[in-house]
């Protein structure tokens, strides 16, 4: 089974009760578990971690990386400032993994500032608006 691992940035255990209006009411736990299924389902052994340490999410993707295991992010806030994680996602993909920037509501039509992705050229595509279905597609799109 492919390995996929799903990471996902500060701000986001919140689901659920964060800006329901904009993120949805479905629990971080249940997306969690909803991915797990959806992934096995395709043949997926998906793997989901969250976390608000910028830190710990670079040595996520060097661990990714390391083992040649593609990944989904959702950088939520780091997508529009964080040139360490950019720099961890270029390595990964330029060491020929595949790695999909997602985003659950679509930054674009939000306020100026989310209009800024410093991830985007990082990665191999983006995936944003489609609420939690943009982690779907990006799943359909790795299991081919
Ligand atoms: C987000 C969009 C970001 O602008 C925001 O900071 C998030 C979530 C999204 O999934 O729509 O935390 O990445």
């Amino acid at each position: 089974m492919k390995s996929v691992l799903v990471l996902n940035g500060p701000n986001l255990q919140r689901l659920g009760s964060r800006e329901p209006e904009i993120y949805g009411t479905v629990s971080y736990p249940e997306l969690v578990a909803q991915l797990a299924a959806l992934g096995k389902s395709m043949s997926l052994a998906v793997e989901v971690r969250q976390s608000d340490s910028e830190s710990e999410l670079i040595s996520w993707i060097h661990e990714a990386t390391d083992n040649n295991i593609d990944v989904v992010i959702n950088p939520a806030a780091f997508t529009h400032y964080s040139y360490a994680l950019a720099d961890a996602c270029k390595i990964h993909t330029s060491s020929g993994n595949t790695l999909i920037e997602v985003h659950i509501s679509n930054p674009h039509a939000r306020e100026g500032f989310r209009s800024v992705s410093v991830i985007s050229a990082c990665s191999s595509g983006v995936i944003a608006g489609f609420g939690l279905r943009s982690y779907e597609h990006a799943l359909r799109q790795l299991a081919g």
